[in-house]
């Protein structure tokens, strides 16, 4: 079994194909993925419109790469899938009409997958885990702690009520005149740095919900910068610091009570696994790994090449839900806004 993936829900245009191995893991065959982050870099942020023009131009080449790096024909794949959103809806469209219309032609079946469950599976395709699993999704646009009780199948243990961590990064780096994406140069500036240098807030630290909030430790990082006007490159280093260690902390504490809940109500897990483009953060990876052990559990991070968003994990998505009978259909929407647990909670869709 072979399905083709198409990514364009943010500003990185991606095509892949994910085959089936004997052990139930995946095989990708090849994985084609172009960053428009040169194109969004001097406006400090993804440009809808640029990007969903970018995806347009660059998703044919992509596709057709792919499938000669995994030596096959269009043919011969077993199911196109794409990521029908959340996201920018431009990019979407693109991205879902290509598929609509390379499956129409090849009377392939249509797998509209959502784009957090090609994070969420991510560690199904790279160590064929059992389910049920927790799940710490952290990207630019979500944070949720999800129990992931089987392939569509999922329940929200906690989410931010503010900024999602990936934007808090990003937000942080522009405050402090850093690159866009800030959340890569915020972690090589704490490298640097002194965590302890200034006291940041721990928000929602030991509550029993594992809920999130990010937008007192941003203000309060921005008044600390205000004080100390002109910053040094020790000062920024310092803050980058100081922020990340403060994230980091909210994040096991956040994670630890969210396993407490998954005990009470689901047994054990079979693995802690993160997910999405904040799981390439090495700080926050050890200290998880550290929680993880204490807790008897495995933590599984995907490869950084499979943090970000590419094509192989709405490829392994689209084969999960294939195997599984799970196709779509011409009337798929582009949707803007998904939750994963929009079964079970169709309030989170307006949200
Ligand atoms: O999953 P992703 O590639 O795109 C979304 O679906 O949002 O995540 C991108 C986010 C950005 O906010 C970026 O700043 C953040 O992930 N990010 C990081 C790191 N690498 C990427 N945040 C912290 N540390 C990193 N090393
Ligand atoms: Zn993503």
């Amino acid at each position: 079994m072979r399905v083709l993936g198409l990514e364009t829900t943010c500003d990185e245009t991606a095509a892949a194909v994910v085959g089936l191995s004997d052990d139930g893991r995946g095989a990708i065959l090849s994985n084609e993925v172009l960053s428009q982050i040169a194109e969004h870099a001097a406006y400090g942020g993804v440009v809808p419109e640029i990007a969903a023009r970018a995806h347009v131009e660059a998703l044919d080449h992509l596709i057709e790469r792919a499938l000669a790096q995994a030596g096959l024909r269009l043919e011969e794949v077993d199911g196109i899938a794409a990521a029908a959103g959340p996201g920018l809806i431009g990019g979407v469209i693109v991205g879902l009409t290509t598929a609509k219309a390379l499956a129409l032609v090849t009377r392939k079946p249509l797998l509209a997958v959502n784009h957090l469950e090609g994070h969420a599976l991510t560690a199904r395709l790279t160590d064929g885990i059992g389910f049920p699993f927790l799940l710490l999704l952290v990207s630019g646009g979500h944070t949720q702690l999800l129990a992931v009780k089987g392939v569509g199948d999922y329940v929200r243990l906690g989410t931010t009520v503010d900024d999602a961590i990936g934007e808090a990064f990003d937000k942080v780096a522009k405050l402090l005149g850093l690159p866009y994406p800030g959340g890569p140069e915020v972690e090589k500036a704490a490298a640097k740095g002194d965590p302890e240098r200034f006291a940041l807030p721990r928000p929602m630290l030991g509550r029993p919900e594992p809920n999130f909030s990010l937008s007192g430790l941003k203000t309060a990082l921005r008044i600390e910068a205000e004080r100390i006007v002109p910053l040094t490159e020790t000062h920024v280093a310092d803050l980058c610091a100081s922020f990340q260690a403060a994230v980091t902390d909210v994040v096991v504490d956040r994670t630890r009570a969210a396993l407490r809940v998954f005990r009470a109500a689901a047994g054990h897990p079979t693995a802690l696994v993160i997910a999405g483009g904040v799981a390439a953060n090495q700080t926050l990876r050890r200290a998880l790994q550290r929680l993880a052990g204490e807790a008897g559990l495995r933590l599984l991070a995907p490869p950084l090449e499979l943090c970000g968003d590419n094509g192989a994990i709405v490829a392994w998505a689209g084969l999960e839900r294939l195997r599984l009978g799970l196709i779509d259909d011409m009337t798929a929407p582009a949707r803007a806004r998904w939750p994963l647990d929009a079964a079970r909670d169709e309030a989170g869709a307006k949200a």
